[in-house]
């Protein structure tokens, strides 16, 4: 007999830290973990099994088929947007080619079982690409189906495969003499920016913001890459969590859409300095402009209407900007930098 499991791929990231901690105190799921680098040593006890290995490893999917009856997955693993800009072929592999060996995996693991198997994919903000900054202006929130022309190979990777994850979904093998489709049960959300008080990102380009946290709580100069007027959409990493918990246990009937926007609050560059140097008075933040991640962050909505994920799976977060930095981002932060961390 196999064993009932959810799957986390990219487990060792900054989403996979909190999502492993919610789903362990939940207690309904063992968790099988998927990641070229070894889980944080706090997370290890609350995991079933941690793999050590690529997605892109076809023979390993085919163990972890074999052994586990995977009815859950959250597909994390991804190379983010300034990394993705340096090699884009690699991104490419890791964010296309990998996404596309779990969907076949989940396919397969879904007709083994007779049940879908519910698929979780964290799509972004750059699965836009606003042409100038007088259409960033006006655009406003923007809804799903708008802009969607990225300009970075990372959103060209999420956009494609929020398409890759539908056809599996409504359209598999539609040829064949047997319905195949409807055994992969594809809900994705485009995530803002996520700012984490436990961990701090690598590779993306929203980072400035955490960045700019980070490096203040800990007494260490930043200079933010962006203008001060530069605006994106955030979100507090709890409530990110909390979005990919309440999507994969929506009701499928209550969606309307395989892909929806997620967002919070979208303070300025300028905002997120004022109110850091609010709780570190001392903290030594300048501004040392890089034109061209600038330009990646100038295509990028100021903002996203998620009233879809409102009003079909009730989403609602619980961090507004000061809320965030209030509740959760600065005694967090002291607490982890207090004790070392
Ligand atoms: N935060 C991500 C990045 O900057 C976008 O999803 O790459």
């Amino acid at each position: 007999m196999r064993k009932p499991v959810v799957l986390i791929t990219g487990a060792s990231g900054e989403i996979g830290h909190g999502l492993i901690e919610r789903l362990a105190a939940d207690g309904r799921r063992a968790i099988v973990t998927l990641d070229l680098k070894p889980l944080a040593p706090e997370l290890k006890p609350l995991v079933a099994r941690q793999l050590e290995g690529s997605i892109l490893d076809t023979n390993l999917l085919d163990r972890i088929l074999s052994e586990y009856e995977v009815d859950l997955i959250f597909h994390l693993a991804a190379l983010l947007s300034t990394r993705s800009e340096f090699t884009p072929t690699t991104a490419h592999q890791v964010n296309v080619e990998g996404t596309l060996n779990l969907l076949e995996f989940a396919q397969r693991e879904g007709e083994s079982h007779g049940r879908p198997v519910v698929f979780i994919y964290p799509s972004s903000i750059a699965a836009y690409g606003l042409p100038d900054l007088e259409t960033k202006a006006r655009a406003g929130k923007v809804r799903e189906d708008e802009y969607n022309t990225p300009t970075t190979m990372y959103g060209c990777n999420k956009l494609y495969c929020e398409l890759l994850g539908r056809y599996y979904a409504r359209h598999y093998k539609q040829l064949a003499a047997e319905p195949l489709a409807g055994r992969v049960d594809f809900r994705a959300v485009r995530f803002p920016g996520l700012i984490s008080a436990v961990t701090v990102p690598s590779g993306g380009t929203s980072d400035f913001a955490p960045e700019m946290i980070h490096a203040a709580a800990k007494g260490e100069p930043y200079a933010c890459f962006v203008r001060p007027d530069t605006r994106i959409p955030f979100m507090a990493m709890p409530d990110g969590v909390e979005a990919l918990l309440q999507l994969a246990a929506a009701p499928q009937r209550a969606l309307t859409r395989s892909v929806y926007n997620v967002g919070a609050f979208a303070p300025s560059a300028e905002e997120i300095r004022e109110l850091v140097l609010e709780a570190f008075p001392g903290a030594r933040l300048s501004w040392g402009h890089d034109v061209k991640r600038q330009g990646i962050v100038d295509s990028w909505p100021t903002d996203v209407d998620d009233s879809a994920a409102r009003a079909d799976w009730g989403y609602a977060p619980r961090f507004d900007l000061h809320r965030a930095f209030s509740d959760y981002l600065i005694p967090t932060i002291r607490r982890r930098y207090a004790s070392g961390g």
